[in-house]
C-alpha cells in the first residue's frame, strides 16, 4: 500500500507514524510527503529520514480548483492509495474527494465534534472542559467532519496550554500510527 502524508506544519505526527510503520513493520511505504507550506518543518524530517518530498501552494495556480488538480494529478502519478492528512490546514476538495472515498484519514487534537477547527486544543482549553482527547477520522467535504474511527480522551488537570499541547500530542503519535496500521491491514 503506497501512502501520502500532507501535512502543514511541523510534521510530529509524520515522524511518529514513519517510525512506527519502521518499527513494526508496516506493510505500508510512505511514498512521498506533500506540503502547501513552503518552509514547512515537516519536508526537513522527510528529507532528512528519505522519504521523497512535494511542494506546491494554492498560490501556485490561478483558482483552488487548479491546485486541487495538480494534487489529485500527483497522487495518481505516484500511485497513491491512502491518503493520511497530519496537520494538513486545508479542506479537501470535491475532486480528491471523489477519487478516494474513504480513503482519506484525518487527526485531530481534540474530541469531535467538539473543537474543530484550526485551534482544537487551544478552544477546548480556553472552554475550560476537563476532559478532551484526540480523533481519528475519515474526511468528507466539511471541517473536521466525517466518521470517526477512533478517539482517546486527554484529561485536563492543573495543566496550562503548553502542557496540555504536550499531552494531546504524545497521545496523538500513539494513537495515528496504530489506527492506520489497523487500517493497512484492512481492519478498519
Ligand atoms: C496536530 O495536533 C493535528 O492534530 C493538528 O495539527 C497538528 C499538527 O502537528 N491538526 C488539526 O488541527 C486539523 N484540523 P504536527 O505537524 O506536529 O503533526
Amino acid at each position: 500500500m503506497r501512502i501520502a502524508v500532507l501535512a502543514s506544519g511541523n510534521g510530529s505526527n509524520f515522524a511518529a507514524i514513519a517510525d512506527y510503520f519502521q518499527k513494526e513493520s508496516v506493510a505500508a511505504e510512505i511514498a512521498f510527503v506533500f506540503s502547501d507550506k513552503k518552509n514547512a518543518f515537516v519536508l526537513e524530517r522527510a528529507q532528512k529520514i528519505g522519504v521523497a518530498t512535494f511542494q506546491f501552494s494554492p498560490q501556485d495556480f490561478p483558482s483552488k480548483n487548479d491546485y486541487e488538480k495538480a494534487l489529485l494529478a500527483l497522487m495518481q502519478q505516484e500511485k497513491i492509495d491512502l491518503i493520511v492528512l497530519a496537520g494538513y490546514m486545508r479542506i479537501i476538495g470535491p475532486q480528491l474527494l471523489a477519487a478516494f472515498p474513504k480513503k482519506i484519514i484525518n487527526i485531530h487534537p481534540s474530541l469531535l465534534p467538539a473543537f474543530p477547527g484550526l485551534n482544537g486544543i487551544k478552544d477546548a482549553y480556553d472552554y475550560g472542559v476537563k476532559v478532551t482527547g484526540v480523533t481519528v477520522h475519515y474526511i468528507d467535504a466539511g471541517v473536521d467532519t466525517g466518521p470517526i474511527i477512533a478517539q482517546v480522551p486527554v484529561l485536563i488537570l492543573d495543566d496550562d496550554l503548553a502542557s496540555l499541547e504536550a499531552k494531546i500530542h504524545q497521545a496523538e503519535h500513539q494513537l495515528y500510527p496504530a489506527v492506520l496500521k489497523q487500517i493497512v491491514q484492512g481492519q478498519q
